[in-house]
C-alpha cells in the first residue's frame, strides 16, 4: 500500500498571507476607527488663552471658548467623545476640593458650552478631586494623611451629579474609592438622570506614567512626594483588577476602563475576557510623552508608533482608548 506523498517542505507558508497590501488587509483581523478614539483635553478660565503644556508637545490648556474648534474637529473627523479635564485656578483649591461640586466651575460652564454648540459630540467627565484640592490627592485626609474613603464617596457623589446637571453624556469616576459607582449609580437614578452612562476608572494603577497630566491640571507640585499608593492600584497586581472591574459592574457601571495602557494590556485582555462588556484603556499622558520624546528626537517614526499602539489596544480586546493621539490618529485614517 503506496503512502500519501510528502507535502514539498515547507508545509506551510504563512509569508503568502503577507505577500501584498490587498491579501494582508483581507486578512487583517483588528481594525482601528476614528470611532474608537476619546480624547483627553485640558481646560482652563479665561477667554481666547492658550497654553502649551511643556511635558505633553502637541497638548495644550485651552479656554472655553478656545476649545470649540477642537469639538469642532472631533466632530469632523468622527472622534465620538471628548473627555475634559479642568485645570483649576490655584486660589479656588482648599483640602476639601469644594468647588467640584459648584454648579457653576469650570467643569459645568465646559458641558453646558459643549453640548449647547456641539449636541452630537459625546462628552465625558472625570469624577475625583485631584485638580480641585489643595494638597492634589483625589479625596479628603484625615489628620495622618490617609485618604478617607466614605466621606470621599459623598462629595463624589456630589461632583457627579452637578455634572449630569449640566448635562453631561458620561461620568469617569477615576478616583479608586471603594464603592464610589454604587453610590453615584443610585444618586443619579434618584436625581432622574436615568441615561448617564458611567465608565469606571475600574482598574486603575499607581502609576508614573501620569505625571505630565499632573503637570497640565497642576496638581503635582501640590503632590509633592506623596504618592496614590493607598487607592490606585498596586502595579504588580492582576487577579485584583479582576474583581475591582467586577464590583463595578455589580455597582451598575456601563463600561470599565484600564489605566495605564501600553504597559498594562495584558489587564486589558483578561478584563474583556473574563467580563464581555465595554471596555476601555487610557492611554495615558507619560506614554504619550515617551512616543513623542522618541520621535523628536528622530528615534521613532511618531506616526507610525503612534498607529501600532493604537491598532495593539484593539487586538488586546479594548472596544475604546482614550487617548491625546485622537485627532492626529482620526485625521491619518482619514488619509487612508
Ligand atoms: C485624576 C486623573 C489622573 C489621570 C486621569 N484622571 C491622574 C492621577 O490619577 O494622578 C491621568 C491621565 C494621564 O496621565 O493622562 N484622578
Amino acid at each position: 500500500m503506496a503512502l500519501p506523498p510528502l507535502p514539498a517542505f515547507p508545509a506551510s507558508r504563512p509569508r503568502r498571507l503577507r505577500r501584498d497590501a490587498f491579501t494582508r488587509a483581507l486578512v487583517r483581523e483588528h481594525h482601528l476607527h476614528a470611532s474608537d478614539l476619546i480624547l483627553p483635553v485640558f481646560v482652563h478660565d479665561g477667554h481666547d488663552r492658550v497654553q502649551d503644556v511643556p511635558s505633553m508637545p502637541g497638548v495644550q490648556r485651552l479656554s472655553i471658548d478656545r476649545l470649540m474648534g477642537l469639538a469642532e474637529q472631533c466632530v469632523q473627523l468622527g472622534v465620538p467623545v471628548i473627555a475634559l479635564f479642568p485645570v483649576i485656578d490655584s486660589a479656588l483649591k482648599t483640602p476639601d476640593g469644594r468647588e467640584a461640586t459648584n454648579p457653576d466651575g469650570l467643569v459645568p460652564r465646559t458641558v453646558r458650552a459643549l453640548k449647547a454648540n456641539f449636541p452630537q459630540l459625546g462628552v465625558l467627565c472625570d469624577v475625583a478631586l485631584d485638580p480641585f484640592t489643595s494638597h492634589g490627592q483625589d479625596g479628603l485626609l484625615d489628620e495622618t494623611g490617609y485618604i478617607l474613603n466614605d466621606a470621599t464617596v459623598a462629595v463624589l457623589t456630589k461632583q457627579a451629579l452637578v455634572q449630569a446637571d449640566a448635562g453631561v453624556d458620561i461620568v469617569a469616576p477615576s478616583d479608586m474609592m471603594d464603592g464610589r459607582i454604587g453610590a453615584i449609580r443610585g444618586a443619579l437614578e434618584g436625581a432622574g438622570h436615568i441615561h448617564t452612562r458611567i465608565m469606571a476608572y475600574s482598574a486603575k494603577y499607581a502609576s508614573a506614567f501620569y505625571g505630565p497630566f499632573r503637570d497640565a491640571v497642576g496638581s503635582a507640585a501640590n503632590l509633592g512626594k506623596s504618592d496614590k499608593k493607598a487607592y490606585q492600584m498596586d502595579p504588580g497586581n492582576s487577579d485584583e483588577a479582576l474583581r475591582e472591574v467586577g464590583l463595578d459592574i455589580a455597582e451598575g457601571a456601563d463600561m470599565v476602563m484600564v489605566k495605564p495602557g501600553m504597559p498594562y494590556l495584558d489587564i486589558v485582555r483578561r478584563v474583556k475576557d473574563e467580563f464581555r462588556v465595554p471596555t476601555f484603556a487610557y492611554q495615558v499622558s507619560g506614554e504619550y510623552a515617551m512616543l513623542k520624546a522618541a520621535a523628536a528626537n528622530g528615534w521613532l517614526d511618531g506616526d507610525a508608533v503612534m498607529m501600532e499602539s493604537l491598532l495593539a489596544f484593539k487586538r488586546a480586546g479594548a472596544d475604546g482608548v482614550l487617548t491625546y493621539f485622537a485627532l492626529d490618529a482620526a485625521r491619518k485614517l482619514k488619509q487612508g
